[in-house]
C-alpha cells in the first residue's frame, strides 16, 4: 500500500499535500516525494525516509508556491526504498509525472517494448514504466493526456490508484483507478485527490470515490469528468457527504488498526499472490525461487527461523513442505537456533520469515546460517529491511503496512507466500500429481474469497466472546496443519488481552493438559472435516465428559461437533493445506473482541513492540 495526495485549485498546493502525506504515512512510509507545478516549472523533490525527511529536504529544494500538486508516501514492492525510487516519476521528457499506489505485473515486458523504442529509466520501479508508456502513447497516437492515460492502462495488468499531471497543461490532473482506492474531494474552484479522504476532510465533506476500472479528467474551472477506462464511457457523478472524522478515516472506519487489518486479508492474500499465482497457465512465478531452484531441489532439508506468529507461520511451513513436496525441515525460534551452536552445512537452506524484517534475533540467526555456508532465502513484509538486504534471496509478503502490534495479515500473507513454493518446488519434484498441483493452484485462487466469508462470523462471534472474556486461561487445541493455528489463536488472546492461554497438539491432552479441564477453562478446538476429524471429535469428547467449555471452528455444514460444542464457528472448506489461511480467522476474531470487551489497548499492547529490534 502507499499513500497519495494530490491538488489542482486556488490554494497553496504544498501544505495541503505535506499534512495529507503525513495523515497516510499509515499505508507506508519508507520513501516520500513531491511534483510541484510553480506556475513556471515542474519542481520534483522526494527522499528516502518519512514525510518528515521530505518536508526537511523541499524547504532547500524547490519553490512551494504551486497551486497543483502531487505528493506520494511508499510502502515499496518493486525497487528498494531509496531517492531514485521514490515517488514522483517523471516521463523521459520531463513534462509528464506520475504517483502511484499499487502493482503493475507486466512492467517487465511493457519496459523492454519501451527501452527498445529508446526509453531510458531511472529507477527500478514499475511506475516510471507507467509514466513513459503514457508518454509513448500520447506521441504516437498525438493525443490529450486523459486519452493516453486511457489507452495505456489498458495495455497494463495489475492494480493501480495513480494521479498523473502535463506541466504544459498546469490546469488539469489525470487520476485512475484499479484494485486501490482513490478519493477525489470537490470543493470551490478546488479537486483534492488521495487514497483516503483524510487528507482533505477539513476542507471539504463533498467526496467522489472511483470504483475500480474508472479514470477521471479533473480540470480546474471545468470540473471532473469520470470514465470507464475500457470504453471511454461517461459515468454519472455521486458526491457523498462524508461523516467520518479524521481518526475514523485513517482507520477505515475500523475501531482500530487491528480490526482494519483482519479485515484487510482477502486483499492482502490476493496481493501477496498477484503476479505469482498464475492458474490458467498452472506456474507460480517467484524470481527469488526459480533463480535458486537447483538449491532448494538439492538441499538435505529446510531450516525455518523465525519468532512468534512468523515461528508459527514456519510450523504451518513445515506441514505443507513436507507433505507436498517431501523436503525435510525443522522449525527454530531464531532465539535459540543463533546459541545453541546448531550443525548448519551449505547442504542446508534456511528459510527466515520475519513481517518487519528487523527482528535481532532472526537477523543473528541469518547471519551463523551464513556464516556456515548455507543459503538463506527470507520471506519478508517491508521492502528494503536488514533482514530482506541480509538474506541471499527472497520474496516479499504484499500485505502493506502492518500498525497494529498483533500481527494477523502479516501471517497469512506469510502462509500464502511459504504455500507457493511448497507447491512450486512439489511441482519441480513431481511430489504431487498434476491435477493435484493445478486443484491446489485453483484452490490458493479461492481463498481471499473464502476468507472474506469466514470474516462474515464477526457478530457470532462477538457473542461467544462476550461469554468466555472473564476466563483466566484458555487452552487452544488442534492437529495436523491446525496444531500450528491453535499455537496462534493462544498467541493471539495472551498478547492483546492478558489472559493465560496455551495452545497444544489435540492429542497432548491425555498427556497433561487434560488436568486442567473443568467448567472454568474454555477449550477453542480446530476441528475442520479434513484434518484427522474423528480423532479430534473424540478429544472434544473427552473435554466434554470432564465439563470443559468448547467452542469449536469447523467446516461450515458441520454438524457432528455441533451436538458436543458449546458453541461452533464455521469457516468454509477447502484443501487441508490451505486451512490454516482460514482457520486463524475466527481465532484472531476471537481475541480481539475479548481483548476490547475487557477495555485493553489492541492496537498497543502493554510490554509489546511492533518490532523487537533488540534480544
Ligand atoms: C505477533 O502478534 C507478535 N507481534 C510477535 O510475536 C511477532 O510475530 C514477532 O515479534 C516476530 O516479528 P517479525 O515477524 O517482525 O520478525
Amino acid at each position: 500500500m502507499c499513500g497519495i495526495v494530490g491538488y489542482i485549485g486556488h490554494r497553496e498546493a504544498y501544505p495541503i499535500i505535506i499534512e495529507g502525506l503525513k495523515r497516510l504515512e499509515y499505508r507506508g512510509y519508507d520513501s516520500a516525494g513531491i511534483a510541484l507545478f510553480d506556475g513556471t516549472d515542474l519542481k520534483v523533490s522526494k527522499t528516502k525516509g518519512k514525510v518528515l525527511d521530505l518536508e526537511n529536504r523541499v524547504a532547500s529544494e524547490i519553490s512551494t508556491n504551486a497551486k497543483l500538486g502531487i505528493g506520494h508516501t511508499r510502502w515499496a514492492t518493486h525497487g528498494v526504498p531509496n531517492d531514485i525510487n521514490a515517488h514522483p516519476h517523471y516521463s523521459n521528457s520531463g513534462n509528464l509525472v506520475i504517483i502511484h499506489n499499487g502493482i503493475i505485473e507486466n512492467y517487465d515486458s511493457l519496459k523492454k517494448e519501451l527501452i527498445a523504442r529508446g526509453y531510458t529509466f531511472k529507477s527500478d520501479t514499475d511506475t516510471e514504466v507507467l509514466i513513459n508508456l503514457i508518454e509513448d502513447v500520447k506521441l504516437k497516437e498525438n493525443v490529450k493526456l486523459g486519452k493516453a492515460v486511457q489507452i495505456a492502462l489498458n495495455q497494463v495488468i495489475g492494480a493501480y490508484s495513480i494521479a498523473v499531471f502535463d506541466k504544459n497543461k498546469p490546469d488539469e490532473i489525470v487520476i485512475a483507478r484499479l484494485g486501490s482506492p482513490l478519493a477525489v474531494g470537490i470543493g470551490e474552484d478546488e479537486f483534492f485527490i488521495a487514497s483516503d479522504a483524510s487528507p482533505f476532510i477539513e476542507y471539504t465533506k463533498n467526496a467522489v470515490y472511483l470504483e475500480d476500472e474508472e479514470m477521471a479528467i479533473i480540470r480546474i474551472n471545468k470540473g471532473i469528468k469520470i470514465r470507464k477506462i475500457k470504453d471511454d464511457t461517461l459515468v454519472d457523478l455521486y458526491v457523498q457527504e462524508l461523516q467520518m472524522n479524521l481518526e475514523q478515516i485513517e482507520k477505515g472506519g475500523y475501531e482500530h488498526f487491528m480490526l482494519k487489518e483482519i479485515h484487510e486479508q482477502p486483499n492482502a492474500i490476493r496481493d501477496t499472490y498477484r503476479g505469482r499465482l498464475l492458474v490458467k497457465e498452472g506456474i507460480i512465478r517467484m524470481a527469488g525461487v526459480d533463480d535458486n531452484m537447483e538449491k532448494f531441489l538439492n538441499a538435505n532439508r529446510i531450516v525455518i527461523v523465525a519468532c512468534g506468529t512468523s515461528w508459527h507461520a514456519g510450523l504451518v511451513a513445515e506441514y505443507i513442505f513436507e507433505d507436498l513436496a517431501r523436503i525435510p525441515v525443522e522449525v527454530e525460534y531464531a532465539s535459540e537456533f543463533r546459541y545453541r551452536n546448531p550443525v548448519i552445512t551449505s547442504n542446508d537452506v534456511v528459510i527466515a520469515i520475519s513481517q518487519s524484517g528487523e527482528t535481532a534475533d532472526t537477523l543473528a540467526a541469518i547471519k551463523l546460517a551464513k556464516a556456515n555456508g548455507a543459503f538463506v532465502f527470507g520471506v519478508c513484509n517491508v521492502v528494503g529491511s536488514s533482514i530482506a538486504r541480509e538474506t541471499n534471496a527472497g520474496a516479499y509478503t504484499h500485505a502493506g503496512p502492518e500498525i497494529g502490534v498483533a500481527s494477523t495479515k502479516a501471517f497469512t500473507t506469510q502462509i500464502t507466500v511459504l504455500t507457493l513454493i511448497a507447491l512450486k518446488l512439489a511441482k519441480a519434484k513431481g511430489s504431487i500429481s498434476n491435477s493435484d498441483y493445478r486443484y491446489h493452484l485453483q484452490e490458493l485462487e479461492l481463498i481471499p474469497e473464502k476468507v472474506a466469508k469466514a470474516l462474515q462470523s464477526d457478530e457470532h462471534i462477538k457473542e461467544v466472546a462476550d461469554i468466555y472474556k472473564d476466563a483466566r486461561n484458555c487452552l487452544y487445541l488442534g492437529r495436523g496443519y491446525n496444531f500450528p493455528v491453535a499455537l496462534e489463536g493462544a498467541l493471539k488472546l495472551k498478547e492483546i488481552s492478558y489472559i493465560h492461554a496455551e495452545g497444544y497438539p489435540a492429542a497432548e491432552m491425555k498427556h497433561g493438559p487434560i488436568a486442567l479441564i473443568d467448567e472454568q477453562m474454555p477449550v477453542i478446538v480446530v476441528a475442520t472435516k479434513k484434518g484427522h476429524y474423528e480423532k479430534v471429535v473424540s478429544n472434544i469428547q473427552e473435554i466434554k465428559s470432564r465439563k470443559g467449555k468448547i467452542i469449536g471452528i469447523v467446516t461450515e455444514g458441520d454438524v457432528h461437533v455441533q451436538e458436543l460444542a458449546d458453541h461452533i464457528i464455521e469457516v468454509p472448506e477447502t484443501l487441508e493445506p490451505l486451512s490454516p489461511l482460514l482457520t486463524t480467522i475466527p481465532l484472531q476474531l476471537l481475541s480481539y473482541h475479548i481483548a476490547v470487551m475487557l477495555g485493553k489497548n489492541v492496537d498497543q499492547p502493554r510490554n509489546l513492540a511492533k518490532s523487537v529490534t533488540v534480544e
